[in-house]
């Protein structure tokens, strides 16, 4: 089973302002590996049709790092370290949540039409995940 990467805290999960273009015709928004992001880019998915009052997430990552965006709509995300919690509202698509590992994560109060783009440091790893709250505590330890 793979470690925990780091003793990390949600202090360390921050909003990162992304490089934007505002022009007369619309807005365009930039993000490459390394910059803003700490980590080079492995894979994109993104969450969207998410129904009223649904949440999603629920798990850690032992190593994976993430950059959440609303690219449309709103939503909010809950950071739980094991000891402290943030809760964060991510609504503005030139906005990222930067999400380090060991990071307890709840997404809810998605908008209507809300669009929750994921970018990632890794392939999808299923071993990656700890999907048990009292698990991700004792990881904690
Ligand atoms: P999960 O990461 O639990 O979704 P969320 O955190 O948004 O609630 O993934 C949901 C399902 O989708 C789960 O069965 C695994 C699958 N999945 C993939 O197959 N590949 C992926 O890249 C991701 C992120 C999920």
């Amino acid at each position: 089973m793979k470690e925990v990467i780091g003793n990390s805290s949600v202090d360390f999960c921050k909003v990162i302002e992304l490089d934007k273009h505002h022009h007369a015709n619309g807005n365009l928004t930039v993000v490459e590996n390394q910059s803003p992001i700490p980590f080079d880019i492995k894979r994109i998915y993104y969450l969207y049709d998410i129904p009223g009052g649904e949440s999603r997430g629920g798990h850690a990552h032992r190593s994976l790092q993430q950059l959440l965006v609303a690219i449309s709509g709103s939503f909010d995300v809950v950071l739980d370290d094991g000891t402290n919690q943030r809760r964060v509202t991510l609504n503005r698509p030139y906005q990222g949540l930067l999400i380090v590992p060991g990071i307890w994560r709840v997404l809810d109060n998605f908008s209507s039409g809300a669009v929750c783009l994921c970018i990632a440091s890794d392939h999808y790893d299923e071993d990656d995940y700890i999907r048990d709250y009292q698990s991700f505590l004792d990881s904690r330890k």
